[in-house]
């Protein structure tokens, strides 16, 4: 196999917050993606750094009293051991606030100028007298134009979910000073993106970018390219532009020049050559590759914005963007109240950070759709899969070859199950390649099942109290062994702590994936065996779920996922569109819709229909085949077990598979954006909604 050349990203999490477990999915993703790579023997680099810049940030310092860079010191540590607790191995976690940083915004900002793509002009915005800086909206409240709640946010209303622009707010007032804010003009400087529309038309198509990202970049495209305002004017924490005193870049223009920034800096270290991974024909001549792991939410940012600076300043694009979607909580958004806001730190001190690592991917697929972590689920697949299935295959065994045959192993080649896990690999390597880390470790726990298959029929331990079966029990369990190092292999870009006391414990050197060719040979001595992993008590889940409500409450702090310290327009666009409503019915109108709680009793995917969930639906008095057009916005598997709202007595139609017998509720303009509604917990299948 030819020797790969990668460089891979995360996005680089703000220096003025924790991270949390919505933060850590990408990171987790990432890192296993890195660690698989590694294990192919291909030369990979996974840089990150903290965002360090912009006015939040410079506020929060001002508030807890130390200047910026005292905080973003003090941050960077904090995210260094989160990452490092969680085990995710970055080649280097660097700042944005750092002169290989400044040196790349420079420098790209002066070859966007000098090609003719930055524009300097007058813009009005909201200004603190007082305070006497520039507001973002952020930092504009105000009382809501529609539904009149008062202390809201200058771009969008809390209550009632109506976006708008600050100057709409009734009585607005700077959320920094409480002084009401002027109108002033002031010079910005903008990157006309649009003159990069042609470029952008062609790049964004896969494997660039994923088949659901490139519908959402075409749609941008197309409604047209704004330009773009990439300064602030001071005070504001980031880099002077050269040419322009008291105007800044925007913290959004660094920040991914910070992964050039981190990678600089990795080079200088460790003696790579930068320019074969980032000059544009070097880069081409290498073959090296570039890989960005993002959420969803940042995809303008990095699959316009940023090729569009990386072309026109003449560097290599990124050879794909890789988006992924939100985490839910038991199905609803983290929340602060419910203890479900889960900072890293906090879930380190009660759970094993490869539990957490096991359960995102079991969840985590190539697309961008949003990840539950359902912790009932988690527990139990912790508990059934990971340890009942895998853990034991060791444990069930390792003692008698210990005991028994002085640690020593028998001869096990030919043996079917040997080969049938073994031959798992090829096919575990592409899913790990294509993130479809869900799918491998269902393969992974398929061939489990069969290796577990195989013990109950041997039975091991009658074998152990019978006469003269000394040499079947060493072989059996050597079968075992070997099968329990295979999977170990396979889990390794996941579980790597746990594959590294497995790699200890069988008395071996830690594990490439090309070990899977081969077994332990006849008479290679293991060690003995401890404890690898304990599974987990729902009462640790209880506790941490206490200890984020305190937490919280005491942090006072109401961040959300959305993680940007000013909204930028495309956001307010990827927004749902709210329809109009429809025209008044009387209640007689409604009540001929009998509406009904219903339980998800089988979900499964349709042939020949991409967009179709067969549902099985539990009402109660009778069961419903349904079929629903949900395909695009949920897994069949993650459906099941769950309680939904259908319409009980639509008259039944029929399709091309069968007969659809109701309708599901949803909400949501379509594809992946659909949501079902949930009913509150304690309702029944059958119960009329009314
Ligand atoms: O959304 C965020 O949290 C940003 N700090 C991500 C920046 S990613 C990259 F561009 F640096
Ligand atoms: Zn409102």
């Amino acid at each position: 196999m030819q020797q790969r050349k990668i460089l891979v990203t995360s996005a680089l999490p703000y220096a003025n917050g924790p991270i949390h477990i919505g933060h850590l999915v990408e990171y987790i993703q990432t890192d296993i993606w890195v660690r698989f790579q590694k294990m192919q023997g291909h030369q990979c680099y996974y840089c990150c750094a903290d965002d360090t810049h912009g006015t939040p940030i410079m506020l929060r310092a001002e508030k807890e009293g130390m200047t910026p860079e005292q905080l973003i010191d003090r941050v960077w540590h904090e995210h260094k051991a989160d990452f490092d607790g969680f085990l995710v191995d970055f080649d280097n976690y660097y700042s944005t606030n750092s002169p290989e940083t400044r040196h790349y915004a420079e420098d790209i900002y002066r070859k966007l100028r000098d090609g003719g793509l930055i524009e300097a002009r007058s813009i009005e915005q909201y200004y603190d007298p007082q305070k006497e800086m520039f507001l973002p909206d952020r930092f504009i409240k105000g009382e809501c134009p529609k539904c009149h709640a008062k202390d809201q946010y200058g771009d969008s209303c809390e209550a009632c979910g109506t976006t708008y622009q600050p100057t709409d707010l009734i009585e607005p007032f700077s959320a920094v000073s409480g002084a009401a804010p002027e109108r002033r003009e002031s010079v910005h400087y903008f990157f006309q993106l649009d003159k990069c529309a042609d470029f952008l038309s062609g790049w964004i198509q896969p494997p660039r970018v994923q088949a659901e990202s490139g519908n959402k970049l075409r749609e941008w495209l197309e409604s047209g390219l704004t330009d773009w305002d990439i300064s602030r004017d001071a005070p504001y924490f980031g880099f002077e532009i050269p040419d322009a005193p008291g105007k800044y870049f925007y913290v959004w223009l660094d920040a991914p020049i910070g992964y050039m920034g981190s990678f600089r800096n990795l080079c200088d270290r460790e003696g790579i050559d930068f320019d074969s991974f980032w000059d544009k024909e070097k880069a081409a001549e290498a073959g090296t590759e570039l890989y960005h792991f993002i959420g969803k939410d940042i995809l303008y940012f990095h699959a316009l914005f940023w090729p569009a600076e990386l072309k026109s300043a003449g560097y290599r694009t990124p050879s794909a963007v890789f988006a992924h979607g939100f985490l839910t909580v038991n199905g609803q958004k983290m929340s602060k109240s419910r203890g479900t806001f889960i900072t890293a730190s906090s879930y380190l001190k009660h759970l094993k950070p490869e539990y957490l690592r096991y359960y995102f991917a079991a969840k985590l697929g190539g697309g961008i759709e949003d990840i539950d972590l359902s912790l009932e689920d988690f527990v139990a697949r912790v508990n059934a899969d990971l340890i009942g299935k895998y853990v034991n295959i060791a444990s069930r065994s390792a003692g008698f070859i210990a005991k028994r045959f002085d640690k020593q192993l028998a001869e096990v080649g030919g043996e079917a199950i040997v080969e049938q896990v073994q031959q798992g690999a090829a096919e575990i390597a592409e899913l790990y390649e294509a993130r479809e880390y869900g799918k491998a470790l269902r393969k992974i726990m398929a061939l489990a099942d069969e290796v577990n298959l195989y013990t109950d029929g041997k039975k091991p331990w009658e074998m152990a109290k019978q006469e003269g079966k000394d040499a079947e029990l060493q072989q059996v369990c050597s079968v075992l062994i070997n099968c329990f190092r295979l999977l170990t292999i396979y889990l390794q870009p996941i579980m790597p702590e746990l594959a590294q006391g497995v790699a200890k414990f069988l008395n071996v050197e830690p594990f490439k994936w090309s070990d899977a060719e081969t077994l332990l040979p006849a008479g290679h001595q293991i060690n003995k065996y401890k404890h690898l992993t304990t599974r987990i008590d729902p009462k640790q889940i209880e506790a941490l779920l206490a200890d984020n409500a305190v937490n919280m409450e005491a942090a006072g702090d109401s961040h959300s996922q959305a993680r940007h310290p000013e909204k930028q327009q495309h956001e307010a666009e990827a927004n749902t569109v709210i329809e109009p409503i429809m025209e008044t019915i009387g209640i007689e109108d409604f009540t001929k819709i009998d509406l009904r709680v219903a339980r998800i009793v089988k979900a499964g995917p349709v042939e020949g229909a991409d967009k179709l969930v067969q549902l099985t639906l539990d009402i109660g008095s009778e069961t419903r085949n349904v079929f629903a057009g949900i395909k695009a916005a949920y897994k069949p598997e993650d459906l099941e077990g769950r309680l939904t709202v259908m319409v009980a007595n639509l008259a039944p139609r029929k399709m091309r598979f069968g007969v659809s017998e109701g309708m599901v509720l949803a909400a949501g303009p379509g594809g992946g954006e659909l949501y079902i509604l949930n009913p509150d917990s304690g309702a029944q299948p059958g119960m009329r909604v009314k």
